[in-house]
């Protein structure tokens, strides 16, 4: 009898120390994530801390894939004279995509979701336009100068990258239609708005974020960032791409430290 009190108590001991291990892992993650987001909106400060496990979860599957997926190309983060992807692939070989013109290259690892979202929109009648896709560094100093000639330097910086810092020159970034404010109000415009994410395009420049992208809205510009990476910018981050990758950048050692350790309690 006393053998089996026991065991019993060892067991309500074990359970109760459990729980306690986890209210206190709980609140080293909820401060962890307190302290990595303390700089963002309180909008996606709540989103993240509601809903840390599911976060967390997400993110892990985010990291897991290829770095470079995430990497920052802006104003504050350039890529350098040297860099051009190593898969990239001529999108004239795909008779199924419309392009504006032949020449048009594009990193191999967004081709299947590009594809896949330009046949379901020709199911729904409507037809996706590629018009610009990868820019090597050398073409970006030529757009970029001569936006500054025609238009003078400010203008130029609202609307062009300078050489090295655009994400047309990760291989990944597409400018669809007529590259124009008018593309919002073409079906196929509203259609990508609406459905892009689902297929891993997100749109890089929203209207109301010039102070934090560095450019003016651009209805016409998508960067693929994977479903995943969409998945994640629009359950955590406002919806914002510049966010989640700021987010990515500043973090990712912290993060996979702070999943691997919940991971091996
Ligand atoms: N228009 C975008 C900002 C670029 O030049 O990459
Ligand atoms: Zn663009």
């Amino acid at each position: 009898m006393i053998e089996k009190n026991k065991i019993v108590l060892s067991f309500v001991f074990l359970l109760i120390f459990t729980a306690f291990g986890c209210t206190e892992k709980k609140a080293a993650v909820t401060a962890s994530l307190k302290e990595m987001t303390a700089s963002y909106p309180s909008p996606i400060r709540q989103h993240i801390l509601s809903d840390s496990t599911g976060f967390l979860e997400l993110m892990e599957k985010v990291l897991n894939l290829p770095p470079e997926m995430f990497v920052m190309a802006d104003k504050k983060h350039a890529l350098g004279e040297n860099f051009i992807p190593k898969d990239l692939v001529k999108l004239a070989d795909y008779p199924d995509l419309t392009l504006s013109r032949k020449t048009l290259l594009l990193r191999k690892v967004a081709l299947p979701d590009l594809r896949r979202m330009s046949h379901d929109a020709q199911k729904a009648g409507i037809t996706i336009v590629i018009s610009s896709t990868y820019r090597s560094y050398r073409y970006q100093k030529m757009l970029f100068n001569r936006e500054v000639k025609l238009y003078g330097l400010k203008t130029a910086e609202r609307e062009s990258a300078r050489p090295g810092t655009s994400q047309h020159q990760l291989g990944v970034a597409i400018d669809f239609g007529s590259i124009s404010d008018e593309y919002a109000h073409t079906p196929a415009g509203k259609w990508l708005m609406e459905n892009a994410w689902k297929y891993g395009f997100s749109l890089s420049y929203p209207s109301g974020y010039e102070w934090l992208t560095g450019y003016r809205s651009e209805v016409w510009h998508y960067r693929y960032i994977t479903p995943l990476g969409t998945e994640l910018q629009r359950k955590y981050f406002d919806n914002v791409q510049q966010y989640m990758l700021m987010f990515i950048h500043d973090n990712r050692k912290k993060l996979t430290e702070l999943i691997g350790t919940i991971k091996r309690q």
